[in-house]
């Protein structure tokens, strides 16, 4: 019989039990691939739990609302939790095992213990929601501890939160590779996110500006524009005008650092955020000059 049966999918609460059965992926010579979602599940996620499948024997995904990366006022409580569309995604996209810990499981009573990536997490997203990051970083440490894998998969939408886990996973030399898939977007430019729910049908036409400042940036910058003010304005003219969005940030960043550029450099991220009523969406693209431009 193959190993694991494909029509079954192991839905696991406690930590021994994903323990076990990824030592039992791994005693049967497989890499193990996870993907940790807050469930929502979209096309996004879908594409994530794929591409582990493509490129490991053995597929985790977990589903838990982390309550330390949401601030006082944030959705923690709204947040959509639709249990099981989200198991019958993850079963149709492959996955062998979902963990999908409590609350109390992930932090009993008295836990007391957090990582941080000082400066990275403090700045743009960790700038507008303090704590943020903190509560990713800790949060991942804990599930990377627990299952073990060899490679997790994250968005490139969250651009950020991708930079740093990955310099958490170098620093604190963790044995599971970090490997960012690109983003998902809609056939209209909209990045995939499970916020998007929230979005009523104009709002969520508003929120087109933000793709549409990602591919003027990217546009003009595939043009020859090197001068990062002006693509910044440029992005910050696209959302400013399209009623119904509040800009938050609009900038041009070291793919890496995530220090903002004041001169082109060969590689790049422009990155927004903004708000549409109620709802924060942020997008990102990479920016790529023509060759030769600079070296
Ligand atoms: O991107 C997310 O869904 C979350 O931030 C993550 C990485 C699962 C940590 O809770």
């Amino acid at each position: 019989m193959p190993f694991p049966d494909r029509a079954e999918i192991q839905v696991a609460e406690s930590v021994q039990s994903v323990r076990d059965a990824v030592s039992r992926a791994k005693w049967s010579g497989h890499r193990v691939g996870f993907v940790p979602t807050m469930g929502a599940l979209h096309v996004g996620h879908v594409s994530l739990i794929e591409r582990a499948r493509r490129e490991c024997g053995y597929v985790a995904v977990s589903i838990f609302v982390n309550p330390t990366q949401f601030g006082p006022n944030e959705d923690f409580n709204r947040y959509p939790r639709p249990r099981d569309a989200d198991l019958a995604m993850c079963r149709d996209a492959g996955a062998d095992l979902v963990f999908y810990p409590t609350v109390e499981t992930m932090y009993p009573v008295g836990h007391r213990t957090f990582v941080e990536v000082a400066g990275l997490s403090e700045i743009l997203e960790g700038a507008i929601r303090p704590g943020h990051f903190r509560g990713v970083t800790t949060v991942v440490t804990k599930l990377f501890n627990i299952v073990q894998a060899d490679r997790a998969y994250f968005g490139q939408k969250d651009y950020q939160q991708q930079s740093v886990i990955r310099v958490m996973a170098r620093e604190l030399d963790m044995p599971t590779d970090v490997v960012t898939c690109e983003t998902i977007r809609d056939p209209d430019g909209l990045a995939l996110s499970s916020r998007n729910a929230y979005l009523s049908e104009s709002e969520r036409k508003s929120g087109l500006a933000l793709s549409r400042a990602l591919r003027l940036a990217e546009r003009l910058a595939g043009e020859g524009e090197l001068d990062i003010p002006t693509l910044e304005s440029a992005m910050r003219n696209e959302l400013e005008n399209t009623p119904g969005v509040t800009l938050e940030y609009a900038v041009i960043v070291n793919h890496e650092s995530m220090r903002e550029l004041t001169a082109a450099e060969p590689r790049m991220v422009a990155l927004v955020a903004a708000r549409v009523g109620s709802t924060r969406l942020i997008d990102n693209m990479i920016l790529r000059l023509p060759s030769g431009t600079i070296t």
